[in-house]
């Protein structure tokens, strides 16, 4: 049987996970978040237990899934959490069998995942967003809603491909970048940074001895 779900993270990313666990009648035990005080509720009927430092408390009961939009703060927190990773996929998403979903992934609403795509683990496929056949996305990648990558795309870890933006097929880009909304991306991108625009240039470049 599933463990009740702990969410690490209580702000509006937070709202649709929880939703989404539901909608498969998983349990949501509750929130941890360093931001907000215990008892604020998430979604009524969600509270916020207390802190993430005090996540060892639930850690033998339940199981977690990293509730927070930014790739940076998912590969930290989870490099850090010792604790049983839940992945969670609304029922509206129509993931291939054949694709391959990494522990703590999010898959939200009228995404859809197709045949040989492999989700990094702790990826966001957010609502309607299209991964097509033999897509590699990197672990704690952030595909937001609306995102169209075509076939055979591949994208590094933490990167974000933002809003209605589009990767040709068969594209490369490498970890760390955000590809802005409503981009188009037609070249392989080697650099980390922002790009945007259409086709997508770059904006600005990530400093090297940003880890
Ligand atoms: C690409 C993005 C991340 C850049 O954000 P930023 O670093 O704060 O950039 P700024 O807003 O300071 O904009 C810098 C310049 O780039 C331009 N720009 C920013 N985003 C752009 C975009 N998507 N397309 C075209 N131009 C863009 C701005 O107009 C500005 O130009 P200017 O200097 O001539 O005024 C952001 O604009 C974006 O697209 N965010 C979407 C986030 C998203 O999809 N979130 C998912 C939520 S579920």
């Amino acid at each position: 049987m599933n463990k009740p779900v702990i969410l690490i993270g209580g702000g509006g990313h937070a709202k649709v996970v929880a939703d989404c666990i539901l909608s498969c009648g998983g349990c949501v035990a509750g929130v941890l978040d360093d931001r907000l005080p215990p008892g604020h509720e998430t979604l009524p009927g969600i509270p916020v237990l207390g802190s993430i430092a005090e996540y060892e408390k639930y850690a033998g009961d339940c199981s977690f899934i990293i509730a927070i939009g930014s790739c940076e703060v998912r590969r930290r927190l989870a490099g850090e959490l010792q604790v049983s990773w839940r992945t969670a996929i609304h029922p509206t998403a129509a993931v291939s069998r054949f694709a391959e979903i990494g522990e703590g992934c999010y898959i939200g609403p009228h995404a859809a995942v197709n045949a040989c795509a492999v989700i990094g683990a702790h990826s966001i496929i957010n609502t309607g967003a299209v991964v097509e056949h033999d897509n590699i996305i990197g672990a704690y990648s952030h595909i937001s809603p609306g995102a169209i990558l075509g076939g055979s795309v591949t994208i590094g870890e933490g990167t974000q491909i933002c809003m209605g933006a589009c990767v040709r097929n068969n594209i490369m880009i490498c970890g760390g970048c955000v590809i802005g909304a409503g981009a188009v991306a037609v070249k392989d991108i080697d650099i980390s940074g922002t790009y945007a625009g259409v086709p997508a240039k770059l904006l600005k470049q990530i400093p090297e001895n940003n880890t």
